[in-house]
């Protein structure tokens, strides 16, 4: 087949003309994707979608009986309107793997949230609907109950609002609207028997996000080595992760951003839940023009429109200035929290990072030293192999039991392909002082 051929490069055909925009080159008739939504273009990926992945053990609720496991917060983060019911999560989980939700049928949430890959998709890139290829890395589901914002750029305020945006994405499950996504499954007897059971209504897009943020808020996944040692047992973790917990909150700097304070409300996330610029590949891309483009584009506020620019287009690259137009925003995103980051590589929105030695790499020589939007807490770290390896043994102890196995496979994959590929080491640059960061342009 003419896809394989060409082997891990990605094309982009021009819906009208079929030539690949990339390259030059014709595509067949075949490759050609008709121009349904407006958006012109899809970039199609030579690994193409593959069948939606099983619901099975991994995907089950998670019991509250985990050490580390927030009782009071995860109270809070339950909302009002949409109380738990095991009937609820059930039906929501159901509604998770479906993939008649999509245009075509082929694309589910767990597709690119697959629970045997701790809910990713293992790819740097979300591929969705007919192998179409999105801008942004896949996050995980688990813990995802307590972000304050969803997305990279936090354009969602709660799991309801966050589960409808995918659906009608063009580049993701591909529906016109939520209404079509509910035509097609209220033909289904099933279906409709079970939101009349649930929510004692017919099919409605508000129940239909309703019982899926459920399922998803029973995703909590706490219980790893960090919590045990935490806990009080000295023995949960290596020497080595717990000079990297240390370096974590002194030299590293991480606790700037991935706060971890028992005396905040959110005493068991890595995350401030804040946004910052930590200069992930800024510098390439032509910043005045797509914030012009966004401006012209895209109106405040309009989060349809925001969402298809943030997952098909370059301007995906703005980050939380499509949302906020603060200038201190551009390409800034949303702190991960780090629970079971081992087992969710490739790393950041974009997927640039393809180990967790290359994240350290990044913040070790403070990262983009052309980018005027940097954060000020990013600076050479002057750390050396052994502390990071400290802080890769760290962020290997945040594994849940359900991924140990995954996790250990993935810390000695990591470890592998970092003694040959260390894309991102900069060593005189880490070692070297804080260079003069250049003043934003004119827009
Ligand atoms: C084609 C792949 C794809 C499909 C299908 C998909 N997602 Fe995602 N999901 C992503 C990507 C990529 C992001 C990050 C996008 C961004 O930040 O702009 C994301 C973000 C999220 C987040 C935010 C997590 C966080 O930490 O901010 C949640 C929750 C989520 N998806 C749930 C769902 C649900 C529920 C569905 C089904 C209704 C779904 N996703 C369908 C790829 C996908
Ligand atoms: C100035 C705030 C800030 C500091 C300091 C910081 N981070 Fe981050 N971190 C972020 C943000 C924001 C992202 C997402 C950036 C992106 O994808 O563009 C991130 C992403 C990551 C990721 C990728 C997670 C994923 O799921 O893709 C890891 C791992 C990480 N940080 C670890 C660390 C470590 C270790 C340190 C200390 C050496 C650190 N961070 C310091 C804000 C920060």
């Amino acid at each position: 087949m003419r896809l394989a051929k060409l082997g891990s490069r990605a094309l982009v055909f021009a819906a009208s003309t079929g030539v690949c925009l990339a390259c030059g080159e014709r595509g067949g008739q075949s490759l050609v994707r008709s121009d349904t939504t407006g958006a012109g273009a899809f970039t199609i990926s030579s690994q193409p979608l593959g069948p939606i992945p099983p619901d099975d053990s991994l995907a089950r609720p998670k019991s509250p009986h985990q050490i580390g496991f927030p009782i009071a917060l995860t109270d809070s983060v339950i909302p009002k309107n949409n109380l738990q019911t095991p009937e609820k999560i059930a039906f929501g989980e159901k509604l998770f793997f479906e993939g008649r939700l999509s245009a075509n049928g082929t694309v589910a949430c767990a597709t690119c949230h697959n629970p045997r890959l701790a809910f990713t998709d293992g790819r740097p890139v979300a591929v969705g609907i007919d192998s179409r290829v999105g801008q942004r890395n896949s996050p995980t589901v688990l813990n995802a109950l307590y972000n304050q914002f969803q997305f990279w750029d936090g354009r969602a305020a709660t799991l309801e609002q966050q589960a409808g945006l995918p659906i009608v994405n063009p580049v993701e499950m591909g529906q016109p609207n939520l209404d079509s996504a509910i035509a097609r499954i209220a033909r289904i007897p099933e279906y409709r028997a079970g939101f009349i059971r649930v929510f004692a209504r017919p099919p409605n897009p508000t129940d239909l996000v309703r019982a899926i943020a459920s399922y998803e808020r029973s995703q909590a996944s706490f219980d790893s080595p960090f919590d045990r040692y935490m806990a009080g047992d000295s023995n949960a973790i290596s020497a080595s992760a717990k000079h990297g917990w240390v370096l974590f909150r002194t030299k590293g700097r991480c606790n700037l951003c991935h706060t971890f304070a028992d005396t905040t409300t959110h005493p068991t996330r890595f995350t401030d839940d804040g946004f910052h610029n930590i200069g992930v590949l800024i510098v390439r891309h032509r910043v005045v023009s797509l914030v012009r483009q966004a401006e012209q584009a895209i109106a405040k506020g309009d989060t349809i429109a925001i969402d298809q620019a943030a997952i098909g287009t370059p301007m995906s690259a703005l980050g939380r200035f499509l949302i906020s137009r603060a200038d201190s925003d551009i390409a800034s995103f949303k702190t991960p929290d780090l629970r079971n980051v081992m087992v969710t590589a490739p790393y950041f929105h974009d997927g640039s990072a393809a180990t967790l030695w290359d994240v350290m790499d990044h913040y070790n020589k403070g990262a983009g030293t052309h980018n005027p939007y940097l954060s000020t807490e990013i600076q050479p770290l002057a750390l050396n192999e052994t502390e990071i390896d400290d802080f890769v043994a760290l962020m290997a102890s945040l594994t849940s039991p359900d991924y140990r196995e995954l996790g250990a496979k993935e810390l000695a994959r990591q470890r592998q392909v970092s003694r040959t590929s260390r894309p991102q080491r900069d060593s005189a640059r880490a070692f070297g002082p804080k260079p003069i960061q250049p003043k934003p342009p004119k827009f």
